[in-house]
């Protein structure tokens, strides 16, 4: 329903289904500080996002792939400057500085709301304003959250469709008073009369990701691409949900959240925190080994849990999200057939090359490249050109959008509003040396040491240098709504107040040899180290001591279909180098530094162990 409205004629606008008197209001003052030229609430149909990915074909932004080649799947290609998650432009506004913690960007939040205010004075003017209901989570269920977005890009309506439960039940479950979180999204891009648009619009110069805490409010201006711009995601489920579970006693994480099951029928379900681009989608979507008969994992979310304790004495995990919104690069039928598989049709790709055929190409996809391509800002490619210039055919960050549904490993338990029950939780960095391939805590404040200490290199997720590292706290540096180490504090409480405590491990499949190339296999050999992992939380495999955890010994993993892989190679990514861990322990010191002021007591003590243990 498109209606042309004047801001005071809102009220009307809304369907019937709206009975909400906030919302209404909310959705008039917004319309009356952005003046957009039409307001479209949005009911998340098919008819609707067909209808939209339609105009976006018109307008240049979307072109529709080949059909007989992947049905009913588009493609972008955004503006240049807006490729990835801006961490230096995402803001945690609260009350008082202390409680974004010396991790997040803090503004006042008076003078963050002037600032927004000026913004948003017409910064929708000659656009369509979509109001976008949602729910993060299955819809209905008491661990859901409702938002609602308003946003002046239909790409964003479409992904919304993709990645939440976006539809107009959302209303009924509203009802007249029901809480939501008010998500508010622009370009940054008006139309003067006449002015003709871009295929992507956005604001070159100005760029804010914002969220008030208290309020529980979600602002973003400048830019349309993924976590900036699909406000549920990062904003919502992460940041916003984080502060939640801190007042309410659950986790908000960025994590994956798979099942395994034995040869003997057993099944675990394990999460996973690795930082942006460290592997998350490809460990959730693993398929075992050859060698593995019996062994099967399935998939229940790829990039984040929401984890509440239960009166069994266990933590549940929730995956919020309804779709996957993964990184492009790297993805093949080799490395991961079954994202692949979900990826056949209803896919919305952003800033992959496009073939002569009308399909998509990424590095990685094929070992052999396409003879040409228009790579992804629409210039001609060849493997020629790719090689001279240097220049990919794919952004290092180009993305799918894809609803989880659709992939074959697709556990059957997603969508059971109680979660699933958490035997372990996995830590990984991107790190090229000092982090050994597997190492498991000796307990749960050891856990949340090595979780909080975690380093990792930087990848194209996030603007700015890809490959330095840092630390990166539970992979939650960019996502944690308030003070880091109020959120340590904030783990080590509920570890206390859970009887079946997970066990807590730390992975990394990126240390490499003297020409700089990954030892580890990864991918589906990563099952040799995950069938380790849930058979110690079983009480079966053994392990050997070391300073910072239990470790597995070459002969405590299952080696059958990799057998090139020498006791060598083994030592060369597991050995607990001391002058590595001295250097390392350095940069704890520094994070610890850093975030003084609230850091839990147990954590220093923790440092100073491994220290001691290290010398002995
Ligand atoms: P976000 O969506 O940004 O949160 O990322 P993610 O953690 O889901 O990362 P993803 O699984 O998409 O992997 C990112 C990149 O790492 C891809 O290029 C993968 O091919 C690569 N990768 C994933 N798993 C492995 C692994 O086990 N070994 C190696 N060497 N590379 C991997
Ligand atoms: C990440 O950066 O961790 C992502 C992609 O999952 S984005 O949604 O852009 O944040
Ligand atoms: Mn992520």
């Amino acid at each position: 329903m498109n209606r042309s409205l004047s801001p005071s004629a809102i009220d009307i606008a809304a369907p019937a289904i709206v009975q909400h008197a906030g919302v209404k209001e909310w959705v008039a003052r917004i319309a009356e500080l952005t003046k957009p030229d039409r307001i479209h609430w949005c009911d998340g149909s098919q008819a609707e996002y067909d209808r939209l990915c339609e105009e976006m074909v018109a307008a240049g932004t979307l072109r529709k792939l080949n059909p007989k080649l992947r049905p009913n799947s588009y493609l972008a290609w955004s503006d240049p400057t807006d490729v990835a998650r801006m961490e230096d432009r995402t803001f945690i506004c609260s009350e008082s500085k202390e409680d974004a913690g010396p991790t997040n960007n803090w503004t006042d939040p008076a003078e963050m709301r002037g600032t927004l205010h000026t913004l948003f004075d017409g910064c929708m003017r000659g656009r369509t304003m979509y109001v976008v209901p949602f729910s993060m989570g299955p819809l209905g269920s008491h661990i859901a959250q409702i938002g609602i977005e308003i946003t002046d890009s239909p790409y964003v309506a479409v992904s919304m469709k993709v990645m939440t439960r976006m539809t107009s039940k959302v209303w009924e479950i509203l009802g007249k008073n029901g809480e939501f979180v008010p998500c508010i999204h622009s370009l940054g891009a008006p139309l003067e009369a006449g002015q003709k648009d871009v295929p992507w619009p956005c604001n070159k110069d100005q760029k804010y990701i914002v969220h008030f805490p208290e309020t529980r409010e979600i602002w973003s201006f400048g830019s349309g691409y993924g976590g900036n711009a699909l406000l549920g995601k990062k904003c919502l489920a992460l940041r916003i949900a984080s502060a939640m579970g801190r007042d309410q006693g659950w986790l908000a994480e960025h994590m994956l959240i798979l099942g395994v099951t034995s040869p003997e029928g057993k099944k675990s379900y394990v999460t996973a925190a690795f930082p942006s681009a460290c592997g998350k989608t490809n460990f959730a979507m693993l398929v075992p080994p050859a060698a593995f008969t019996g062994w099967k994992v399935t998939t229940i979310g790829d990039d984040i849990a929401w984890i509440k304790p239960c009166k069994d004495g266990q933590l549940y995990a929730i995956n919020p999200e309804a779709g996957f919104f993964g990184v492009a690069p790297g993805t093949s039928t080799k490395s991961n057939p079954n994202c692949m598989a979900s990826l056949k049709e209803n896919v919305i790709f952003t800033n992959v090359a496009l073939t002569p055929e009308g399909d998509v190409w990424w590095e990685g996809m094929t070992d052999t490249p396409p003879e040409k391509l228009l790579d992804w800002q629409g210039q001609p490619w060849t493997p020629e050109i790719g090689k001279k210039e240097g220049r990919k055919a794919a952004h290092p960050n180009s993305r799918f959008t894809v609803p989880a549904s659709q992939c074959p490993a697709i556990d059957p338990e997603w969508e059971n509003p109680q979660g699933v029950p958490i035997s372990a939780f996995v830590f990984g960095g991107r790190r090229s040396n000092t982090m050994p391939l597997v190492t498991e805590a000796f307990s749960w404040t050891d856990g949340v040491y090595l979780a909080a200490t975690m380093g990792s290199e930087t990848t194209a997720a996030a603007t700015g240098k890809v490959g330095v590292v840092r630390r990166d706290p539970f992979a939650m540096l960019p996502f944690c709504g308030y003070n880091m180490s109020d959120y340590f504090g904030h783990w080590l409480k509920l570890g206390r107040s859970v009887s079946k405590r997970p066990h807590i491990f730390c992975v990394n499949w990126f240390r490499t040899d003297a020409n700089g190339k990954f030892v580890w296999p990864g991918f589906g050999d990563n099952m040799r180290v995950l069938k380790w992992i849930v058979e110690r939380c079983e009480g079966k495999a053994r392990a050997s001591e070391t300073a910072i955890g239990w470790v597995p010994d070459f002969a405590d993993l299952e080696w059958k279909g990799l057998e090139g892989f020498t006791q060598e190679k083994f030592d060369s990514i597991t050995t607990i180098s001391h002058d590595e861990w001295h250097a390392e322990l350095a940069a704890h010191d520094e994070l610890f530094a850093t975030l003084k002021t609230h850091l839990p007591r147990e954590l220093s003590l923790r440092r100073e162990l491994i220290h001691l243990s290290l010398a002995a």
